[in-house]
């Protein structure tokens, strides 16, 4: 099946958006790309970093330039930093695409991000407070902004990525 633009994958950290973003392009065949790794490649430090030396508006900064960039190139499938939503330049590229929300709860992404090697490199603390306390309050923050962007609404709850990647597939 063709892509006719871009499906951007939003959604909280740990809730599957690269993985899920290999799957799809494979099943389009065509490229899949990630936000984070792109920004990382092109500054040649990692996020944390980034956070660390220069600060999180900097970043933002770097993720906007990125997701300009993304959302003008041929159809692809793209997974962006959870954060990418907040800067309303962003919001405003991903118009005209598909954007699937990946939804997992507190618990959930907090187990799903203790078990991921990526974190330290490319997930410095959002707040400075626990883990715990930092996604329930982020996620709340964010959930409107995510809704507001979304073209269609994903559940990764007690799913496997590539049962994500056919929900995704049977909404578009
Ligand atoms: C961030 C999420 C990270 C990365 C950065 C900030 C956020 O991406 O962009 O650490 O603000 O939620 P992932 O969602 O891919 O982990």
């Amino acid at each position: 099946m063709p892509l006719d633009r871009c499906v951007f994958l939003i959604g909280y950290r740990g809730t599957g958006k690269t993985t899920v973003a290999r799957l799809l392009a494979e099943r389009f065949g065509c490229q899949a790309v990630d936000a984070d790794h792109l920004l990382q490649q092109r500054d040649g430090r990692t996020v944390a970093e980034i956070f660390a030396q220069e600060g999180e508006p900097r970043f933002r900064d770097l993720e906007q330039q990125v997701v300009a960039d993304l959302a003008v190139v041929d159809p692809q499938v793209v997974s962006l930093g959870g954060g990418a939503v907040l800067r309303e330049p962003n919001r405003l590229a991903l118009k005209g695409h598909h954007v699937a929300w990946l939804q997992a709860s507190p618990t959930t992404i907090a187990e799903r991000l203790a078990s991921d090697e990526v974190s330290a490199d490319q997930r410095p603390s959002l707040t400075g407070g626990g883990l715990f306390a930092e996604i329930e309050q982020v996620l709340a923050a964010r959930q409107p902004i995510y809704q507001e962007c979304a073209t269609m609404v994903v559940d990764t709850e007690n799913r496997s990525p590539a049962e994500v990647a056919d929900d995704i597939l049977r909404q578009l």
